[in-house]
């Protein structure tokens, strides 16, 4: 018999990685992997590895070949402005971190972003109705989010071409990288993002405004301040995990739905299904697809022994259809299953998402309108995937109104 290895470069993973996962599960759950990283694939363990509060920081990672060619190309920078991000930062440096966005990135301030949020869905359903259609990816899935965070941040609308461009080669610090010429493109996009918003910020400090960015600059925590490095650290954090996951949310969400009719007329029928609607697509097409950690000391799971300074992947995509917590029809979407919110798409422990509730009522509001508006809603044509391995999504969703 062939080992399973988890294998996120075999054919047709980033179309549909969910039969992979459910031979890892049940073959080898908790995987030594050759490549030198280890990988946990069922529910209780992922939710273990998680909630152990192991490292985030790879610069307790034992030396590895790969990893160091990796790590020069890249001028033997760290991503994300230095790593000076929380979502980069063990504690005490990440509570700190933490708490200060959290006393700004408040839920009052979320909740309050409702009718932005509610009037930019409509217009873009507008565009979409007057056409008959379109691609759901570039009139709704990316544009709402991507507007909603720079509205919230305070960014100045003039080179939000050149962002999306930069943020979309930012995030691929977040996919397994083998190739030391992506590594150089990251960390130029890298640099070229901390330097726009480190321009926006000195621009924003003679000129404060009602936004977050002002918020930001001004954060002050029981004596507690960001350093400028750290503030550009962690608005850039804001703004890639801002829009880059939230648009997987919207298409895969959509896509799942437009792939099982009943559901999706079973949301039609009860509007109220909503919220846990988006839970169970968030669960269903998670739209990051795993979290990793670093071990800073021999770490027990299952009975395995993890050795110290080694790569551990929580594979949340798979933990999410782990049929051994959701039962036998976990692979099955059911919008009005009770315990969806218990998927781990946000992560879990302290480092789960700070967003999660921008992304839930951004989701809630475009599928929701989406699906309320276009009665005859249907895919006119085959899904293109983004070709992503970590935030996975549909990156063309062909739809007819
Ligand atoms: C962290 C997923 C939307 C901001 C995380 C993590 C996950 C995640 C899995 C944990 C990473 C880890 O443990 O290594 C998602 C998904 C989203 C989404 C699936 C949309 C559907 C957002 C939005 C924002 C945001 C809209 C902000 C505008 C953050 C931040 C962290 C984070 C700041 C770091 C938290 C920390 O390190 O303490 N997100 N996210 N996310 N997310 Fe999100």
């Amino acid at each position: 018999m062939t080992e399973t290895y988890y294998n996120p470069f075999a054919p047709g993973f980033t179309d549909d990685p969910y039969p992979h996962y459910a031979e890892l599960r049940d073959a080898a759950p908790i995987q030594d992997h050759p490549l030198g990283f280890w990988v946990v694939s069922r529910h209780a363990d992922v939710t273990a590895v998680l909630r152990a509060g192991l490292s985030v920081e790879t610069r307790h990672l034992g030396p590895n070949p790969v990893l160091m060619r990796i790590r020069e190309a890249a001028g033997n920078r760290s991503w994300r402005g230095g790593g000076l991000s929380m979502l980069d930062r063990d504690a005490p440096d990440h509570t700190r971190l933490r708490g200060l966005v959290a006393k700004v990135f408040t839920p009052r301030a979320i909740a309050a972003l409702e009718p932005e949020i509610v009037a930019l869905v409509d217009t873009a359903l507008d565009g979409l109705a007057s056409a008959g259609g379109g691609d759901l990816v570039e009139a709704l899935a990316f544009p709402l989010p991507f507007a909603v965070i720079n509205n919230m941040l305070g960014m100045p609308p003039t080179d939000a071409g050149r962002v999306r461009e930069l943020t979309g080669t930012v995030v691929r610090s977040l996919e397994p990288m083998a190739d030391p010429q992506v590594a150089a493109e990251v960390m130029a996009a890298d640099i070229e993002l901390g330097e726009l918003v480190a321009d926006v910020i000195a621009w924003k400090r003679a000129h404060p405004a009602d936004d977050l960015l002002t918020a930001l600059i001004r954060a002050e925590n029981e004596g507690e301040v960001l350093s400028d490095e750290e503030l550009v650290a962690q608005v850039v954090l804001l703004y890639v995990a801002g829009h880059e996951t939230t648009v997987n949310l919207i298409s895969n969400g959509v896509v799942a739905l437009l792939r099982n009719p009943d559901q999706l007329a079973a949301l039609r029928a009860d509007p109220d299904l909503v919220p846990n609607a988006v839970e169970e697509l968030l669960r269903y097409d998670s739209p990051v697809q795993s979290s990793r950690r670093v071990t800073t000391a021999e770490f027990e799971l299952g009975g395995h022994t993890i050795p110290a300074g080694t790569f551990v992947i929580a594979n949340l995509g798979s933990a999410n259809t782990d049929e051994r917590f959701w039962g036998p029809d976990a692979a099955e979407l059911r919008l009005d299953r009770s315990n969806a919110r218990a998927h781990v798409s946000f992560g879990a422990g302290p480092h789960h998402c700070l967003g999660a509730a921008l992304a839930r009522l951004e989701g809630r509001v475009a599928i929701g309108r989406l699906v309320d508006r276009f009665p005859d809603l249907a895919l006119a044509g085959p899904v293109r995937w983004n070709g992503r391995i970590n935030l996975r999504g549909a990156a063309e969703v062909p739809i007819t109104t």
